[in-house]
Protein backbone atom coordinates (compact mmCIF):
# COMPACT_ATOMS: atom_id res chain seq x y z
CA UNK A 1 0.00 0.00 0.00
CA UNK A 2 1.48 3.03 -1.25
CA UNK A 3 0.74 6.62 0.58
CA UNK A 4 0.62 9.10 -1.51
CA UNK A 5 0.67 12.71 0.00
CA UNK A 6 -0.80 15.37 -2.58
CA UNK A 7 -0.81 18.90 -2.96
CA UNK A 8 -2.96 20.44 -5.85
CA UNK A 9 -2.10 23.91 -4.86
CA UNK A 10 -2.90 26.74 -6.69
CA UNK A 11 -4.43 28.09 -10.11
CA UNK A 12 -4.81 24.85 -12.45
CA UNK A 13 -2.86 22.48 -10.51
CA UNK A 14 -6.23 20.87 -8.73
CA UNK A 15 -7.48 20.31 -12.29
CA UNK A 16 -4.38 18.61 -13.87
CA UNK A 17 -3.63 16.66 -10.66
CA UNK A 18 -7.29 15.50 -10.90
CA UNK A 19 -6.57 14.06 -13.88
CA UNK A 20 -3.52 12.74 -12.69
CA UNK A 21 -5.35 10.60 -10.23
CA UNK A 22 -7.67 9.84 -12.46
CA UNK A 23 -4.75 8.03 -14.40
CA UNK A 24 -3.77 6.51 -11.10
CA UNK A 25 -6.54 4.22 -10.28
CA UNK A 26 -6.92 3.26 -13.29
CA UNK A 27 -3.57 2.10 -14.26
CA UNK A 28 -3.20 0.91 -10.34
CA UNK A 29 -6.14 -1.96 -10.81
CA UNK A 30 -4.42 -2.99 -14.15
CA UNK A 31 -1.07 -3.39 -12.24
CA UNK A 32 -2.58 -4.28 -9.37
CA UNK A 33 -0.75 -2.54 -6.70
CA UNK A 34 -2.47 -0.22 -3.80
CA UNK A 35 -2.39 3.09 -2.32
CA UNK A 36 -4.05 5.81 -0.70
CA UNK A 37 -3.96 9.48 -1.00
CA UNK A 38 -4.09 12.03 1.66
CA UNK A 39 -4.38 15.89 0.52
CA UNK A 40 -2.54 18.61 1.65
CA UNK A 41 -4.04 21.89 1.21
CA UNK A 42 -0.67 24.31 1.18
CA UNK A 43 -1.05 26.94 -1.66
CA UNK A 44 -2.08 30.82 -2.08
CA UNK A 45 -5.60 30.57 -1.20
CA UNK A 46 -4.62 29.26 2.61
CA UNK A 47 -1.97 31.71 2.87
CA UNK A 48 -4.13 34.70 2.23
CA UNK A 49 -6.56 33.42 5.26
CA UNK A 50 -4.12 32.26 7.27
CA UNK A 51 -0.72 33.58 6.30
CA UNK A 52 0.68 29.93 7.17
CA UNK A 53 2.89 28.48 3.88
CA UNK A 54 3.86 25.08 4.72
CA UNK A 55 4.06 24.22 8.44
CA UNK A 56 6.94 22.29 10.27
CA UNK A 57 4.34 20.02 10.85
CA UNK A 58 2.99 19.50 7.45
CA UNK A 59 6.62 19.00 6.91
CA UNK A 60 6.82 16.54 9.32
CA UNK A 61 4.03 14.85 8.18
CA UNK A 62 5.37 14.48 4.62
CA UNK A 63 8.31 12.49 5.50
CA UNK A 64 5.99 9.66 6.61
CA UNK A 65 4.39 8.92 2.98
CA UNK A 66 6.16 6.91 -0.17
CA UNK A 67 5.82 10.40 -2.57
CA UNK A 68 4.36 13.80 -2.86
CA UNK A 69 2.29 14.83 -5.66
CA UNK A 70 2.58 18.41 -6.43
CA UNK A 71 0.20 20.75 -8.40
CA UNK A 72 1.44 24.37 -8.76
CA UNK A 73 2.32 26.80 -6.07
CA UNK A 74 1.74 30.64 -7.46
CA UNK A 75 -1.42 32.92 -6.46
CA UNK A 76 -1.84 36.14 -8.34
CA UNK A 77 -2.59 38.48 -4.80
CA UNK A 78 0.55 36.81 -2.90
CA UNK A 79 4.18 38.86 -3.29
CA UNK A 80 5.93 36.75 -5.80
CA UNK A 81 8.60 34.63 -3.76
CA UNK A 82 6.73 34.19 -0.77
CA UNK A 83 4.68 30.69 -1.68
CA UNK A 84 7.73 29.76 -4.26
CA UNK A 85 9.82 29.90 -1.07
CA UNK A 86 7.36 29.29 1.76
CA UNK A 87 6.18 26.44 -0.01
CA UNK A 88 8.14 24.58 -2.87
CA UNK A 89 12.09 25.39 -2.36
CA UNK A 90 10.94 24.74 2.05
CA UNK A 91 9.40 21.35 0.67
CA UNK A 92 12.46 20.78 -0.84
CA UNK A 93 15.45 21.75 1.30
CA UNK A 94 13.78 20.44 4.82
CA UNK A 95 13.00 16.74 2.75
CA UNK A 96 16.54 16.87 1.25
CA UNK A 97 15.45 16.49 -2.72
CA UNK A 98 18.50 17.01 -3.95
CA UNK A 99 17.91 16.08 -7.64
CA UNK A 100 15.55 17.64 -10.00
CA UNK A 101 15.31 15.64 -12.93
CA UNK A 102 14.01 16.86 -15.83
CA UNK A 103 13.26 15.11 -18.38
CA UNK A 104 13.27 16.32 -22.03
CA UNK A 105 11.46 14.61 -24.61
CA UNK A 106 9.48 15.13 -27.80
CA UNK A 107 6.50 12.86 -28.28
CA UNK A 108 5.49 14.42 -31.08
CA UNK A 109 7.80 16.22 -33.87
CA UNK A 110 4.92 18.93 -35.20
CA UNK A 111 4.61 19.91 -31.85
CA UNK A 112 8.56 21.09 -31.73
CA UNK A 113 9.24 24.94 -32.65
CA UNK A 114 12.62 23.69 -34.13
CA UNK A 115 13.20 23.18 -37.73
CA UNK A 116 13.37 19.73 -39.23
CA UNK A 117 14.44 17.92 -36.02
CA UNK A 118 12.51 14.80 -35.28
CA UNK A 119 11.24 12.68 -32.35
CA UNK A 120 14.56 11.06 -31.95
CA UNK A 121 16.43 14.12 -31.98
CA UNK A 122 15.11 15.37 -28.73
CA UNK A 123 15.45 12.62 -25.85
CA UNK A 124 17.53 14.03 -22.95
CA UNK A 125 17.17 14.18 -19.17
CA UNK A 126 19.06 17.35 -17.00
CA UNK A 127 19.70 16.38 -13.28
CA UNK A 128 19.31 19.85 -11.39
CA UNK A 129 21.02 20.01 -8.62
CA UNK A 130 18.59 20.82 -6.04
CA UNK A 131 19.67 21.57 -2.52
CA UNK A 132 22.23 24.46 -3.04
CA UNK A 133 24.27 26.74 -5.21
CA UNK A 134 22.62 30.40 -5.42
CA UNK A 135 19.58 28.84 -4.23
CA UNK A 136 20.85 28.53 -0.72
CA UNK A 137 19.53 31.90 -0.15
CA UNK A 138 23.47 33.34 1.15
CA UNK A 139 24.09 36.73 0.86
CA UNK A 140 23.72 39.98 2.61
CA UNK A 141 23.12 43.80 1.65
CA UNK A 142 26.07 46.06 2.35
CA UNK A 143 25.21 49.81 3.24
CA UNK A 144 21.34 48.80 2.14
CA UNK A 145 19.36 51.87 0.77
CA UNK A 146 22.73 54.00 -0.04
CA UNK A 147 23.97 55.11 -3.15
CA UNK A 148 27.27 52.46 -2.19
CA UNK A 149 24.70 49.91 -1.71
CA UNK A 150 25.79 46.05 -2.46
CA UNK A 151 23.99 43.16 -2.86
CA UNK A 152 26.12 39.53 -2.44
CA UNK A 153 24.18 36.44 -3.58
CA UNK A 154 26.41 33.65 -2.67
CA UNK A 155 26.73 30.29 -4.51
CA UNK A 156 27.02 27.51 -1.87
CA UNK A 157 28.54 24.35 -3.20
CA UNK A 158 29.96 21.68 -1.00
CA UNK A 159 31.61 18.69 -2.12
CA UNK A 160 29.17 15.92 -0.93
CA UNK A 161 26.23 18.10 -2.39
CA UNK A 162 28.40 18.73 -5.59
CA UNK A 163 29.49 14.93 -5.42
CA UNK A 164 25.71 12.98 -4.25
CA UNK A 165 24.50 15.09 -7.57
CA UNK A 166 26.92 13.91 -9.70
CA UNK A 167 27.27 10.36 -8.92
CA UNK A 168 23.14 10.31 -9.32
CA UNK A 169 23.80 11.33 -13.17
CA UNK A 170 26.25 8.88 -13.86
CA UNK A 171 24.10 6.04 -12.17
CA UNK A 172 21.30 7.56 -14.13
CA UNK A 173 23.18 7.92 -17.37
CA UNK A 174 23.94 4.02 -16.83
CA UNK A 175 20.44 3.11 -16.02
CA UNK A 176 19.17 5.25 -18.75
CA UNK A 177 21.24 2.89 -21.53
CA UNK A 178 20.92 4.99 -24.61
CA UNK A 179 23.75 7.09 -25.65
CA UNK A 180 25.43 6.92 -22.10
CA UNK A 181 26.93 9.92 -22.20
CA UNK A 182 26.67 12.75 -19.65
CA UNK A 183 27.41 16.33 -19.90
CA UNK A 184 28.60 18.64 -17.27
CA UNK A 185 27.25 21.95 -17.90
CA UNK A 186 28.59 24.74 -15.94
CA UNK A 187 30.80 27.97 -16.43
CA UNK A 188 34.51 27.08 -15.86
CA UNK A 189 35.56 29.87 -17.66
CA UNK A 190 34.52 32.68 -15.73
CA UNK A 191 32.70 31.04 -11.95
CA UNK A 192 36.15 29.74 -11.23
CA UNK A 193 35.47 28.43 -7.77
CA UNK A 194 32.26 26.95 -7.93
CA UNK A 195 33.02 24.89 -11.55
CA UNK A 196 36.46 24.26 -10.40
CA UNK A 197 35.00 22.13 -7.45
CA UNK A 198 32.02 20.71 -9.81
CA UNK A 199 35.13 19.93 -12.74
CA UNK A 200 37.25 18.51 -10.22
CA UNK A 201 34.50 16.24 -8.56
CA UNK A 202 33.14 15.43 -11.79
CA UNK A 203 36.20 14.09 -13.04
CA UNK A 204 36.86 11.96 -10.39
CA UNK A 205 33.84 10.16 -10.19
CA UNK A 206 33.72 9.62 -14.07
CA UNK A 207 36.91 7.44 -13.00
CA UNK A 208 34.75 4.72 -11.58
CA UNK A 209 32.16 4.69 -14.92
CA UNK A 210 34.04 4.18 -16.98
CA UNK A 211 31.44 2.54 -19.32
CA UNK A 212 29.97 6.31 -19.20
CA UNK A 213 31.38 8.76 -21.97
CA UNK A 214 31.88 12.37 -20.34
CA UNK A 215 31.43 16.03 -22.13
CA UNK A 216 31.14 19.32 -20.81
CA UNK A 217 29.51 22.51 -22.36
CA UNK A 218 29.34 25.91 -21.12
CA UNK A 219 25.54 27.04 -19.81
CA UNK A 220 25.90 29.68 -22.72
CA UNK A 221 26.96 27.32 -25.31
CA UNK A 222 24.55 24.64 -23.97
CA UNK A 223 21.49 26.94 -24.85
CA UNK A 224 22.71 27.28 -28.05
CA UNK A 225 22.72 23.77 -28.34
CA UNK A 226 19.65 22.96 -27.50
CA UNK A 227 18.49 25.00 -30.73
CA UNK A 228 20.98 23.86 -32.67
CA UNK A 229 21.67 20.40 -32.04
CA UNK A 230 19.69 19.06 -29.44
CA UNK A 231 20.52 14.99 -30.28
CA UNK A 232 23.74 16.09 -28.80
CA UNK A 233 22.00 14.96 -25.51
CA UNK A 234 21.96 12.27 -23.35
CA UNK A 235 21.64 13.44 -19.64
CA UNK A 236 23.26 16.28 -18.56
CA UNK A 237 24.25 17.14 -14.88
CA UNK A 238 23.82 21.01 -13.64
CA UNK A 239 23.87 23.41 -10.66
CA UNK A 240 20.23 24.47 -9.42
CA UNK A 241 20.34 27.73 -11.02
CA UNK A 242 21.56 26.60 -15.06
CA UNK A 243 19.76 23.71 -14.40
CA UNK A 244 15.95 25.77 -13.29
CA UNK A 245 16.97 28.23 -16.55
CA UNK A 246 17.81 25.61 -19.12
CA UNK A 247 14.99 23.07 -18.34
CA UNK A 248 12.48 25.87 -19.05
CA UNK A 249 14.05 26.37 -22.83
CA UNK A 250 14.02 22.36 -22.67
CA UNK A 251 10.54 22.71 -22.09
CA UNK A 252 9.98 24.87 -24.73
CA UNK A 253 11.76 22.46 -27.17
CA UNK A 254 9.59 19.30 -26.26
CA UNK A 255 6.44 20.87 -26.99
CA UNK A 256 5.83 23.49 -24.24
CA UNK A 257 4.67 23.75 -20.46
CA UNK A 258 1.79 21.60 -20.96
CA UNK A 259 4.58 18.10 -21.51
CA UNK A 260 7.36 18.92 -18.93
CA UNK A 261 7.48 17.42 -16.00
CA UNK A 262 9.95 17.41 -13.40
CA UNK A 263 10.94 15.15 -9.94
CA UNK A 264 12.53 16.58 -6.34
CA UNK A 265 13.85 13.53 -5.85
CA UNK A 266 15.54 12.33 -2.20
CA UNK A 267 17.22 8.81 -3.56
CA UNK A 268 16.90 7.61 0.08
CA UNK A 269 14.00 9.56 1.30
CA UNK A 270 10.43 11.28 -0.08
CA UNK A 271 10.34 12.76 -3.40
CA UNK A 272 7.97 14.75 -5.00
CA UNK A 273 7.04 15.15 -8.73
CA UNK A 274 4.96 18.16 -10.77
CA UNK A 275 4.29 19.58 -13.94
CA UNK A 276 6.54 22.28 -14.38
CA UNK A 277 4.53 24.96 -15.93
CA UNK A 278 3.13 26.58 -12.73
CA UNK A 279 -0.18 27.98 -11.94
CA UNK A 280 -1.50 29.59 -14.73
CA UNK A 281 -3.59 31.63 -13.19
CA UNK A 282 -6.07 32.95 -16.74
CA UNK A 283 -6.87 29.50 -17.80
CA UNK A 284 -7.92 28.04 -14.07
CA UNK A 285 -11.36 26.85 -14.13
CA UNK A 286 -11.53 26.72 -17.52
CA UNK A 287 -10.90 23.62 -18.31
CA UNK A 288 -8.65 24.22 -20.98
CA UNK A 289 -5.46 23.61 -19.40
CA UNK A 290 -3.13 20.78 -20.19
CA UNK A 291 -2.89 17.56 -17.96
CA UNK A 292 -0.62 16.02 -19.50
CA UNK A 293 2.65 17.49 -18.26
CA UNK A 294 1.42 16.37 -14.77
CA UNK A 295 0.37 12.67 -16.03
CA UNK A 296 3.97 12.98 -17.22
CA UNK A 297 5.01 13.71 -13.26
CA UNK A 298 2.92 10.66 -12.03
CA UNK A 299 4.75 8.43 -14.44
CA UNK A 300 7.88 9.78 -12.85
CA UNK A 301 6.37 9.43 -9.53
CA UNK A 302 5.16 5.72 -10.44
CA UNK A 303 8.85 5.01 -11.27
CA UNK A 304 10.48 5.84 -7.85
CA UNK A 305 7.93 3.65 -6.30
CA UNK A 306 8.95 1.03 -8.21
CA UNK A 307 6.15 0.33 -10.06
CA UNK A 308 8.20 0.49 -13.67
CA UNK A 309 5.76 -0.94 -16.00
CA UNK A 310 3.08 1.13 -14.63
CA UNK A 311 4.97 4.09 -15.55
CA UNK A 312 6.25 3.07 -18.82
CA UNK A 313 2.40 2.52 -19.36
CA UNK A 314 1.23 5.98 -18.17
CA UNK A 315 3.83 7.35 -20.41
CA UNK A 316 2.80 5.13 -23.68
CA UNK A 317 -0.47 6.34 -23.21
CA UNK A 318 0.70 9.54 -23.24
CA UNK A 319 2.67 9.39 -26.44
CA UNK A 320 0.00 7.46 -28.29
CA UNK A 321 -2.50 10.56 -27.62
CA UNK A 322 0.19 13.25 -28.38
CA UNK A 323 1.18 11.51 -31.63
CA UNK A 324 -2.70 10.60 -32.69
CA UNK A 325 -5.20 13.10 -31.03
CA UNK A 326 -4.24 16.43 -29.89
CA UNK A 327 -4.44 19.38 -32.05
CA UNK A 328 -2.05 21.01 -30.01
CA UNK A 329 0.04 20.64 -26.35
CA UNK A 330 -1.31 24.36 -25.40
CA UNK A 331 -4.05 25.01 -23.03
CA UNK A 332 -7.46 25.96 -25.08
CA UNK A 333 -5.91 24.32 -28.25
CA UNK A 334 -5.66 20.52 -28.07
CA UNK A 335 -8.87 20.38 -29.70
CA UNK A 336 -10.42 18.43 -26.03
CA UNK A 337 -10.81 19.69 -22.62
CA UNK A 338 -8.57 18.76 -20.04
CA UNK A 339 -10.85 16.59 -18.33
CA UNK A 340 -11.57 14.70 -21.75
CA UNK A 341 -7.42 14.56 -22.09
CA UNK A 342 -7.58 12.54 -18.68
CA UNK A 343 -9.82 10.59 -20.09
CA UNK A 344 -8.07 9.39 -23.38
CA UNK A 345 -4.61 8.48 -21.21
CA UNK A 346 -6.75 6.57 -18.60
CA UNK A 347 -8.45 4.39 -22.05
CA UNK A 348 -5.05 3.84 -23.73
CA UNK A 349 -3.46 2.71 -20.73
CA UNK A 350 -2.71 -0.87 -22.45
CA UNK A 351 -2.84 -4.13 -20.01
CA UNK A 352 0.39 -5.96 -19.93
CA UNK A 353 0.60 -9.67 -19.96
CA UNK A 354 2.18 -11.22 -16.96
CA UNK A 355 0.94 -8.21 -15.11
CA UNK A 356 -0.77 -9.87 -12.76
CA UNK A 357 2.14 -12.91 -11.53
C1 LIG B 1 11.13 25.64 -11.00
C2 LIG B 1 10.61 26.99 -10.60
C3 LIG B 1 11.08 27.27 -9.18
C4 LIG B 1 12.60 27.27 -9.21
C5 LIG B 1 10.55 28.57 -8.59
C6 LIG B 1 9.05 28.63 -8.65
C7 LIG B 1 11.03 28.78 -7.19
O1 LIG B 1 11.02 27.96 -11.49
O2 LIG B 1 10.74 24.64 -10.37
O3 LIG B 1 11.91 25.56 -11.95
O4 LIG B 1 13.21 28.31 -9.49
O5 LIG B 1 13.18 26.22 -8.92
MN1 LIG C 1 12.09 27.19 -13.17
Amino acid sequence: MYKIAVMPGDGTGPEVVSEGLKVLEKVSKIYGFKYETVSFDCGGERYLKTGKTITDEEIERLKTFDAIYLGAIGHPDVKPGILEQGILLKTRFALDQYINLRPVRLYNDSFCPLKDKKESDIDFVVVRENSEGLYKGMGEFQAKNTKDEVALQISYNTRKGVERCIRYAFEYARKRNKKKTLTLCGKTNVLTYAWDLWQRTFNEVAREYSDIKTDYAHVDATTMWFVKNPEWFDVIVTDNMFGDIITDLGAMIQGGMGIAAGGNINPQGVSMFEPIGGSAPKYTGKNVINPLAAICALSMLLDVLGEEKAAASVENAVIKIVKTKLKSLAAGKMGYSTTEVGDLVAANLVEKEHVFE
